[in-house]
């Protein structure tokens, strides 16, 4: 009696969980295909990432028609052989050549042949694209971005700043541990790994403004690892170049004053602001935290987690590691006088 009682509960423990997975599977399916989704990388908005569609697409068909053959081959011998009622096993054999060999072969052959383009398109994107390229050193930092431009003398972070129609040549360097860059909608991933430099392009095609994150785990932030591209015009991006060479200038502001008495001169036991950041133009100069010369000029912040607003950097400022687990910015102390004070200046570098 015990034993019924227990198969039948075994039994319906069973089904509760196939329904919940009946229940989940769709939710997930669901999900991905949100109207606006703005790291879908079937959307492409650029030649490049389309250049990995290309190879997505016919890889994709023939798993799909492999899928099928071998599920559905599965299905009808599971079905059509099945035990109906002998009382003895089936005929014992022992191994088929043809079968063996054809199921050996046939994979190998559809394998060297996905290889020809898979190959082709590594190359091909490997390569630094030739004619007008902007070059960006991306280096990647527990747990946020930094961005150079060699040629143009800028240096940012976070929200990276491209011009369209243009090939965008990164190169890839990390501060810490390895990380992975990832524009969904211009171009592929590429690990970033210390000690060694990589690199990858990107393109857009039209103007906009795509997210991307880093994509290799890299300890305690790495979901708040985030990033922004901004593809714009040529003039837009001439005038953003131009924006970005011009040193701080000293706020009249009486409280943006004061908050930059407080960057430059302020001191806690956990630090000081100008002990880690850079404001060009002041005689804050440290590189171990992102440049601030320009951080009104962003629209994120902080490995682009937060949207830049006053109400945001306040809430940063008050306690980081709290907002951001494991951040470098330590919780310093400052009372909300510090915090206003703060903010009003960091909101005048434009
Ligand atoms: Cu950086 Cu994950």
């Amino acid at each position: 009696m015990t034993l019924v009682r227990e198969l039948f509960v075994h039994r319906r423990r069973r089904l509760a969980q196939l329904a919940r997975v009946l229940f989940v599977l769709p939710l997930g399916l669901l999900a991905a295909c949100a109207p606006d989704a703005p790291q879908d990388t079937l959307k492409v908005e650029g030649p490049i990432a389309e250049q990995i569609n290309r190879l997505f697409w016919p890889v994709f068909w023939i798993a799909v028609v492999v899928f099928v053959i071998v599920e559905g081959a599965l299905v009808v011998i599971a079905f059509r052989y099945r035990a109906r009622g002998q009382t003895e096993g089936p005929e014992q054999i022992h191994g088929n050549t043809r079968l063996e060999i054809a199921w050996t072969a046939v994979p190998a052959l559809i394998l060297a042949l996905i290889a020809v383009p898979t190959v082709g398109t590594i190359i091909s994107l490997s390569k630094k694209p030739a004619g007008d390229v902007v070059e960006v050193t991306v280096t990647a930092h527990q747990w946020w971005w930094e961005y150079e431009y060699p040629d143009l003398g800028v240096v940012t972070a976070n929200e990276l700043h491209i011009p369209v129609g243009k090939s965008v040549f990164i190169t890839l360097e990390s501060d810490d541990v390895i990380h992975s860059f990832w524009v969904p909608k211009l171009g592929g991933k590429q690990d970033v790994v210390p000690g060694r430099a990589n690199h990858m392009t990107i393109k857009a095609d039209e103007p906009g403004r795509h997210p991307g994150q880093c994509t290799e785990y890299c300890g305690l932030s790495h979901a708040n690892m985030r990033l922004l591209v901004v593809a714009e015009t040529q003039e837009d991006f001439d005038a953003w170049v131009a924006r970005q060479l011009r040193d701080a200038v000293s706020p009249a502001d009486p409280l943006a004053k004061k908050g930059e008495q407080i960057f430059l001169n302020g001191s806690w036991p956990n630090g000081t602001c100008a002990g880690c950041h850079t404001v060009r133009g002041t005689g804050a100069a440290q590189k171990i935290g992102p440049d601030l010369t320009h951080l009104a000029d962003r629209s994120v912040f902080a490995g682009a987690m937060f949207e830049r607003t006053p109400s945001n950097l306040a809430k940063w400022l008050r306690d980081p590691p709290r907002v951001k687990p494991g951040s470098r910015m330590p919780r310093l102390g400052l009372s909300s006088e510090e915090v206003d004070a703060l903010v009003a200046y960091l909101e005048t570098l434009l």
